[in-house]
């Protein structure tokens, strides 16, 4: 049995989907702050499987010790926790309640259920400003906004407990970013409010809910000007979860990027979206979004080792596709 900590959320639930299909016992802990029961109830659609289904916090030690000994989970896949680069901004101590305490709860109640094998969500964002591109895992790790030094703690907290005790398995995943949705169309992205990342953005404009896209910057040192990042399809991002928990079955403790290797624009995925949806969506170029960088792509070589020859296959094309079927199957979401 796997517990999957924030698994009705969208990295999560695509991951149980995943999970499922290759034969595992599922139970999701979710307090549902940022998602819906109703990615579940799909996510057992899709896979003609039942899982389990708590609600609770992870910041409740006690409660996580009972779901680790009531269902005698054997590892756990760790998505739980807030995510908004600008909310952490605003909020920084709610993101260190929950992913840093959250993060640290949660491992005392594994280490009181003797439960050491964890695979953990961290972000591409710990490397920072980039001192060479592609990101490789030994990048000087420098986040530059209180989401991601909430990760690099996470990341040393792990590091430091397996320094403590090397019988502990733990691969630490570092997402470049997550875009596209199941391709039955029954799962996918659902923000709450206006949406902070471009994916979303695009896709609501597409499907008529934004006029436009306000792309940030035109003038970055790239080749058409508008930021390059490296989108890996959520399918493939899920399928490289089930790929590291097989890795789990020798102690160790990794850290390693899952992308692509690809850098795309701002302006190739609006080129995409137009081709994958037959839409058109209109946008203006802005001034720069603080805080944003250039370029960001992930040296793939090390995930490749680590999680047996994992890597991503879906192209743009395909991240787009899948996406837009999404959107436009459930144009608010999971409210219907
Ligand atoms: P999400 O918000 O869709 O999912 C997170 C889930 O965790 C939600 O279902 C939420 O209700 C739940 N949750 C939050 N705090 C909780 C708590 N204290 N106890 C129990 N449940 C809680 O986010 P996502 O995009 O699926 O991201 C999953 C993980 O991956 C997060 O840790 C995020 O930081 C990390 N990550 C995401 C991205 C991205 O671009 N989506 C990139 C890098 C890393
Ligand atoms: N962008 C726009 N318009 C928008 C939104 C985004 O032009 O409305 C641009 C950004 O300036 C950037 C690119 O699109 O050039 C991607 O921006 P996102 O907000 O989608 O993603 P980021 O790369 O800024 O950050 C995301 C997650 C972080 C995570 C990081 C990992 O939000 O949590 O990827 O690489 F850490």
């Amino acid at each position: 049995m796997i517990l999957v900590t924030g698994g009705a959320g969208y990295i999560g639930s695509h991951t149980c989907v995943e999970l499922l299909d290759a034969g595992n016992e599922v139970v999701v802990l979710d307090n549902f702050s940022n998602s819906s029961r109703a990615s579940l109830e799909r996510v057992q659609q899709i896979c003609a499987k039942r899982l389990t289904v708590v609600e609770g916090d992870i910041r409740d030690q006690a409660g996580v010790e009972k779901v680790l000994n009531d269902f005698g989970c054997t590892a756990v896949v760790h998505f739980a926790g807030l995510k908004s680069v600008l909310d952490s901004v605003t909020s920084p101590l709610d993101y260190y309640d929950n992913n840093v305490v959250g993060t640290h709860r949660l491992l005392r109640a594994m280490q009181a259920s003797q439960l050491k094998r964890i695979i953990f969500s961290s972000s591409a964002t710990v490397y920072g400003d980039p001192k060479f591109l592609p990101y490789t895992e030994d990048h000087p790790l420098n986040p530059v906004n209180p989401y991601g030094q909430t990760k690099f703690v996470v990341e040393q907290m792990l590091r430091g407990l397996f320094a403590s005790d090397p019988t502990w398995s733990i691969g630490i995943l570092r997402y470049f970013n997550p875009i596209g949705a199941h391709e039955s169309g029954l799962i996918g992205e659902d923000p709450k409010g206006v949406p902070n990342n471009l994916l979303p953005f695009v896709a609501q404009v597409a499907v008529g809910r934004r006029e436009r896209l306000n792309v940030f910057g035109g003038d970055y040192d790239t080749p058409d000007g508008t930021g390059v990042r490296d989108y890996i399809h959520v399918v493939d991002l899920a399928q490289g979860h089930v790929a590291a928990l097989k890795s789990l079955d020798q102690p160790a403790c990794f850290a390693v990027n899952l992308g692509t290797g690809r850098g795309n624009s701002v302006l190739d995925v609006v080129k995409a979206f137009e081709q994958a949806s037959g839409r058109s969506i209109p946008y203006s170029v802005q001034p720069r979004r603080a805080g944003d960088i250039a370029a960001c792509y992930a040296a793939t070589d090390r995930a490749a080792k680590h999680l047996g020859g994992w890597q991503a296959t879906r192209n743009l094309e395909t991240m787009c596709r899948d996406h837009w079927r999404w959107q436009n199957q459930n144009p608010n979401g999971y409210g219907g």
